[in-house]
C-alpha cells in the first residue's frame, strides 16, 4: 500500500513543515469568503500551503463537462484535502453539478454537517434557552443520486434508488466511529424503512448490525418524517443521526434552519482517500461581488478541515475567536441585531483576527497541541466493495415486467396469461405499485405503464433463458420498458409486494 502523498507534500520552508492542500474558490461569492477564510488562516500562521485549482461554472463554460480541468483532478488525487466555495451548476440538461461528481468520483461517502447553538445568532431555540448540538451524518453517494433515470414511457418517469450493503456499512461505520471520539450520548438512525422496506430497510439493518459493535453508545432509530417533527419541537433530544442520502439531504438543510441558516452550516466530506470541506450554502448570485457574504460556514468548514489535519491548536484560537466575535454581536448583514451596524466580509474576518486568544463564554474550545495527520493509505489496490457474501441458494422466482399498455387491467392480465406458456403464472398486475389485478379498486387511477409479475408456475427455480422466451414472446403484444429479476435468496424474497398484494 502507498501512503497518502499529502506526505509527499509536507516539506521544510523556514524550519516549518508545510502541508499543501488543494483549494477552489468557487463562483458567485465563493472567492470572497475564501479569501477572508484564507486570510484568517494566515493571520494565524497555519502551516499550510494551497495549490489553486480550476473548478466550477466558468470550467464548464470553457467546455469541461465535469466542470473541472484534468490537471485539477490529479492535483486534487495527489493532496488529498479539496478545500472549495461554493460552484454554480450550470442550468439545462446534461449537465451534472462539480460537487455531487467530486464527492462521487472520490468516494466522499459521508457527509458530516455540524449543527451548534452559537451565541450571537438569534434563532428561536436560542432566544428559548434551548442548546442545539447536532451532527449530521449523510450518506453522500449512492441514494437517488445516481441520478439513474428514464422515461419509461411519455407519462411515465422512473428513479433508481441504490441502497447498497457495503455502502451503507461505510457511512455508518463512519458515523459510529465519529460519535464514539466525540463521546455522544445517543446515534440515531433516520429511515422511512416502513415504506421503503428493501432499501431503507437495508440502511437500517446495517445501521444495527454497526451497532452491536458499539454497546457503549445508545443506538436508536426514528422515522424520517417523525424525525423532522421532533428537530423543529425538541432538537435538543438528538445528537449524531445518520440517514441515506436524500433524507440526509433535507434533514440537514432542516438543521441549518434551527441553528440560524446556511450561512452557518459547514460541511465536510469524507473519504478513505480524499476529503472535501465546504460550506453547505450556494453561490449566492443575488450578493456576489458585494464584499457582503457571511464567511462563517466556510470558516467553520476550514476548522474542521484544520482539525482532520491535526492542526488542533490553530483550530482551537481560530474557532474561539469566531465565536467570541459572535458573542460580541459583531455581524454581517445576513443575521444579528439589525440595529447593529453591519460588517463587510472582509471586516468580519479582520474582527476575527482581532480577537485571537479570547474565548466565548459558551463552549469555548480546548487549546489541544497541534499533531501529525493520520496517515491514510491513497491508492486503491483493489475495490472492496466489489466483494460480498456468497449467496449459494438465491433463486430465480420469477419476473417483474414493466409495460406500456392503455389497456385495463383484466385485459392486459388476459392476454399475458396466454404469454407464460408452461413455466410462468400471473401473480399480479400492478400500476404504480398499487395492485389492480387480480383485485383491485376501479378508484385506483391508472397511468399508461403497468407491472406484470410472473412467477415460476410449480415454484421450481427459473434460469435468465426462461425470462429471455417470456420476454420475446411478450414483447409481441407489448412494449416492454424494463424488467427485473425477482431473486429469492433461501426463503427470503428480495422484492417488495406491491400495495394491496
Ligand atoms: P444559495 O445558498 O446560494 O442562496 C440562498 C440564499 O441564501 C440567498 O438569498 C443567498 O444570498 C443567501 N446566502 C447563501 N450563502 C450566504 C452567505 N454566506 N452569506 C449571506 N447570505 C448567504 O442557494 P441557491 O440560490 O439555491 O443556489 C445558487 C447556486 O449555488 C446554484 O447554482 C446552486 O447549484 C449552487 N449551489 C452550490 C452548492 C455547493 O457548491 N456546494 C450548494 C448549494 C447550491
Amino acid at each position: 500500500m502507498s501512503v497518502n502523498p499529502l506526505y509527499f507534500y509536507r516539506n521544510n520552508i523556514n524550519n516549518k513543515t508545510i502541508m499543501k492542500i488543494a483549494v477552489a474558490k468557487g463562483d458567485g461569492i465563493g472567492p470572497e469568503i475564501m479569501d477572508a477564510v484564507l486570510s484568517v488562516f494566515q493571520a494565524n500562521k497555519v502551516s499550510l500551503s494551497y495549490e489553486y485549482v480550476d473548478m466550477g461554472k466558468w470550467v464548464f463554460d470553457k467546455g469541461f463537462s465535469n466542470g473541472m480541468t484534468p490537471d485539477a483532478k490529479i492535483t486534487i488525487e495527489n493532496l488529498g484535502i479539496l478545500f472549495k466555495g461554493p460552484m454554480e451548476t450550470p442550468k439545462g440538461k446534461g449537465v451534472k453539478s462539480v460537487n455531487v461528481t467530486a464527492r462521487k468520483t472520490w468516494n466522499t461517502y459521508a457527509n458530516k454537517r455540524v449543527f451548534q447553538t452559537l451565541h450571537g445568532v438569534d434563532t428561536v431555540f436560542s432566544k428559548a434557552g434551548i442548546p442545539i448540538d447536532i451532527t449530521i451524518v449523510r450518506e453522500n453517494i449512492e441514494d437517488t443520486y445516481g441520478g439513474v433515470e428514464h422515461m419509461l414511457t411519455h407519462d411515465v418517469a422512473l428513479s433508481r434508488r441504490f441502497i447498497t450493503r457495503p455502502g451503507s456499512l461505510q457511512v455508518i461505520k463512519y458515523a459510529f466511529e465519529m460519535a464514539k471520539k466525540k463521546n455522544a450520548w445517543r446515534i440515531t438512525c433516520g429511515h422511512k424503512a416502513n415504506i421503503m422496506k428493501i432499501t431503507d430497510g437495508l440502511f437500517l439493518e446495517c445501521f444495527y448490525e454497526v451497532a452491536k459493535e458499539y454497546p457503549e453508545l445508545k443506538a436508536d432509530d426514528v422515522i424520517v418524517d417523525d424525525l423532522c417533527m421532533k428537530l423543529v419541537t425538541r432538537p435538543d433530544t438528538f445528537d449524531v443521526v445518520v440517514l441515506t442520502n436524500l433524507q440526509g439531504d433535507i434533514v440537514s438543510d432542516l438543521c441549518a434552519g434551527l441553528v440560524g441558516g446556511l450561512g452557518f452550516a459547514p460541511s465536510a466530506n469524507i473519504g478513505d482517500h480524499i476529503c472535501i470541506f465546504e460550506a453547505v450554502h450556494g453561490t449566492a448570485p443575488d450578493i456576489a461581488g458585494k464584499n457582503i457574504a457571511n464567511p462563517t460556514a466556510l470558516l467553520l468548514s476550514g476548522i474542521a478541515m484544520l482539525r482532520h489535519l491535526g492542526f488542533m491548536q490553530n483550530a482551537a484560537v481560530i474557532e474561539n475567536a469566531l465565536l467570541y466575535t459572535l458573542e460580541q454581536g459583531i455581524r454581517t448583514g445576513d443575521f444579528g441585531d439589525k440595529s447593529k451596524l453591519a460588517l463587510s466580509t472582509t471586516q468580519f474576518a479582520e474582527a476575527i483576527i482581532g480577537n485571537f486568544g479570547k474565548e466565548p463564554q459558551m463552549n469555548p474550545k480546548p487549546l489541544l497541541p497541534n499533531m501529525p495527520a493520520t496517515p491514510t493509505h491513497f491508492k486503491l489496490d483493489k475495490n472492496p466493495m466489489l466483494i460480498s457474501k456468497e449467496m449459494e441458494d438465491e433463486t430465480i422466482a420469477g419476473v417483474d415486467m414493466f409495460i406500456e399498455s392503455a389497456e385495463q387491467p383484466e385485459v392486459i392480465a388476459h392476454k399475458c396469461q396466454r404469454h407464460g406458456g408452461v413455466k410462468f403464472n400471473i401473480l399480479s398486475v400492478s400500476n404504480r405499485g398499487t395492485q389492480v389485478w387480480p383485485t383491485g379498486s376501479v378508484f385506483t387511477n391508472l397511468v399508461n405503464q403497468y407491472n406484470v409479475r410472473f412467477e415460476s408456475i410449480d415454484g421450481s427455480p427459473l434460469n435468465q433463458q426462461d425470462i429471455i422466451g417470456l420476454y420475446v414472446s411478450l414483447s409481441g403484444n407489448f412494449k416492454i420498458c424494463s424488467l427485473e429479476l425477482l431473486n429469492k435468496w433461501g426463503d427470503k424474497k428480495a422484492y417488495s409486494l406491491a400495495q394491496g398484494q
